[in-house]
């Protein structure tokens, strides 16, 4: 009767698909808090949002974005009393920032002493301007020229060791679809764009595999991506199912954050890269407290 035993399961893997997934944030650990927010705001053009300070744990917490964090994702940046400077290590790749003109971004941003890595221009082989810059803490930001959006903070790439598998996870543990797919086999790359809408419409992840490399240093610089979800209990299940078939692991039970009383639940992916999911309806009570 292994049919019998199979359904149950089959019925809690649809939950991402029919689940409200959002990218609510990306966060990551800075050395200076007030020289980030200077940056963002100055050269890129983003709001600050809000800011905390907890001593008692000493650490700080900036969000920033180009809209409201009801509606769009936003980076949440960690301060860490006395910790000045990190490492990004070897996996982390970039954020992205679609603009309508990457030369003149690129101007600005120069101008106010930003650290251009690569040049605006059209990508090899194809149409699209791009160009990349480092922000203080040496983050990469890529800079994409594309015409309004409503989510100007558009991608997080980060390396994995064997693409199949990821998108196997991302599509399963997170209800992801692939919304675009590149080999480039003269530069030895394949990469995927996975998210809940296309590309221009929402952010995606963007995941790089390099021919040969599997393994890749996390530094400890970069944080996690955070995702809004209606049932923290129920998808714990299905990431619980999906890491038993393809690696990974729950870091965090499903269940309130103590004192502060949002559900989340936290885990790796195969590679290690970490995705917490926050329920919808207690991250936007959050939001109002402050
Ligand atoms: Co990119």
């Amino acid at each position: 009767m292994a049919e019998a035993h199979a359904a149950p399961n089959a019925e809690l893997l649809e939950w991402p698909k029919k689940d409200k997934r959002r990218f609510l944030h990306v966060v990551y650990r800075v050395g200076d808090l007030d020289r980030t927010i200077k940056f963002y705001t100055e050269c890129f053009g983003m709001k600050l949002l809000r800011k905390r300070d907890i001593p008692e744990e000493k650490y700080s917490n900036a969000f920033l974005g180009f809209g409201s964090e009801e509606t769009n994702f936003v980076v949440e940046l960690t301060y860490n009393y006395g910790v000045s400077s990190y490492d990004i290590g070897t996996g982390f790749g970039h954020f992205a920032i679609a603009t309508p003109d990457v030369y003149k971004l690129v101007e600005d941003i120069r101008a106010k002493g930003g650290v251009v890595t690569r040049e605006p221009g059209p990508v090899k082989g194809g149409q699209s301007v791009i160009a990349f810059v480092k922000d203080p803490d040496g983050y990469v930001f890529e800079l994409i020229q594309r015409g309004p959006t409503p989510e100007p903070l558009c991608q997080v790439m980060l390396r994995v060791g064997d693409l199949d598998r990821s998108i196997k996870f991302y599509e399963q543990a997170l209800g992801m679809r692939v919304v675009k797919k590149v080999d480039k086999p003269e530069y030895k790359y394949t990469l995927a764009m996975l998210g809940y809408a296309e590309e221009h419409e929402t952010t995606v992840l963007e995941l790089t595999y390099n021919y040969g490399l599997t393994e890749y240093t996390k530094g400890n610089a970069y944080a996690q991506i955070a995702i809004g979800t209606d049932d923290v209990y129920k998808s714990a299940e299905v990431v619980n199912l999906v890491t038993q078939e393809l690696g990974g692991k729950i870091t965090r039970q499903p269940g309130p954050i103590p004192g502060l009383n949002t559900k989340i639940t936290s885990f790796l992916d195969p590679d290690g890269w970490k995705t917490v999911l926050v329920d919808n309806e207690d991250f936007l009570k959050e939001l109002h407290k402050e």
